[in-house]
């Protein structure tokens, strides 16, 4: 087969980035143009604000990444784009982007699945060997899937209320931390001390997961150190609250491993650049004898080569997409 180069369009929350990777593994180009600095100030994304603001910069960012590239539209075997799951508006840019440059140069059109996206992030590093289990963890996301095979997603457990991501940034919140409060909590605990007691969460036979319990208890304990006049230790609460995640998030992980006698476990999602989560997996699957994939850290957050990465599978599989291609917000796995 000739060399495949997928265009990827990635524009679901906050992020427009467009990338051009080869045969689904090697990164030719990626050119992003975060929204951070923009919602920072509301401490959250804007829906209103993220997709204009897609809107004004997308073609900017397709024409600087052919320029990079060195590559014309023409040299573009398929167009990839994330249609589900995130912000309608925000997806709907994206999305009507591709369908104009597919029907304008004649290129198949393909709609990718954004945490299919997360999944295939791990692709660019090291080609996927099944059966696998992967951890997906983001911010709207916490699911183990079983895969044994190319774009096969086997849900076996997810969270039954907040993901682990809104869990780092609603407690980012309560101790006055900026948005986004993943990156900072995750700074902060490596400099704190494990003192805070807080509950394990649904510790069970399960594979699924809950957040809301951490979070509460979090909430809870400011609220009556703050009425005894006490101050917060924002570093040891930090330290506190990661250790009980990445203790959830192992244990359940690692059972998965051992029932499904897969060959490997990756993870994926923007918590995957937590560095707590990947030192306890880094040395569990070690003990363990498994092999451990997760993501560069700048493949960990949206961004348009894992698109393009997934899109070269579902390109492979034939799964094209028709001009009727419709956004689909709350779409599953
Ligand atoms: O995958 P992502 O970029 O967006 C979604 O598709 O949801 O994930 C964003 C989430 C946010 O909740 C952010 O706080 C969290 O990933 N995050 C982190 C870290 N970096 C990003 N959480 C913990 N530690 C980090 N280093
Ligand atoms: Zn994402």
């Amino acid at each position: 087969m000739n060399d495949v180069y997928i265009l990827g369009i990635e524009s679901s929350c906050d992020e427009t980035s467009i990338s051009i990777v080869k045969n689904g593994k090697e990164e030719i180009v990626t050119t992003t143009l975060s929204q951070i600095d923009i919602h920072k100030k509301f401490g959250g994304v804007v829906p209103e604000i993220a997709s204009r603001s897609h809107a004004e910069c997308i073609t900017i960012v397709i024409e600087d990444c052919l320029n990079k590239a060195n590559m014309k539209m023409e040299d573009i075997t398929a167009i990839a784009v994330t249609y589900g799951p995130g912000l309608a508006g925000s997806l709907l840019v994206g999305v009507e982007a591709a369908k104009t440059l597919a029907l304008c140069y004649n290129k198949p059109l393909i709609g990718v699945n954004h945490m299919a996206g997360h999944i295939y992030a791990n692709n660019l590093v090291d080609t996927m060997d099944f059966p696998l289990i992967c951890l997906v963890i983001s911010g709207g996301h916490t699911e183990i899937i079983y895969m044994d095979e190319d774009l096969s997603f086997k849900k076996i457990g997810s969270t039954i209320d907040d993901s682990v991501g809104e869990a780092f940034d609603k407690v980012a919140r309560v101790i006055d931390v900026p948005y986004p409060g993943g990156p900072v909590i995750d700074k902060l605990s490596k400099i704190g001390k494990d003192t805070y007691d807080l509950p394990l969460p649904m510790d069970d036979d399960s594979y699924n997961f809950s957040f809301s319990g951490i979070k509460s208890a979090v909430i809870n304990l400011v609220h009556n150190e703050k009425q005894r006049g006490n101050e917060i230790r924002k570093e040891d609460l930090a330290t506190s609250f990661e250790n009980i995640v990445v203790k959830t998030l192992t244990k359940k992980t690692m059972r998965a491993i051992d029932e499904y006698k897969v060959k490997e476990l990756l993870i994926a999602g923007g918590v995957s650049a937590n560095s707590g989560i990947r030192e306890e997996f880094d040395k569990l699957c070690k003990e363990k004898g498994i092999k451990l994939v997760v993501p560069k850290l700048t493949y960990c957050t949206d961004n348009g080569a894992m698109i393009a990465a997934a899109g070269y599978y579902y390109y492979k599989k034939e799964l094209f997409s028709d001009y009727s291609l419709k956004i689909n917000p709350s779409l599953d796995l």
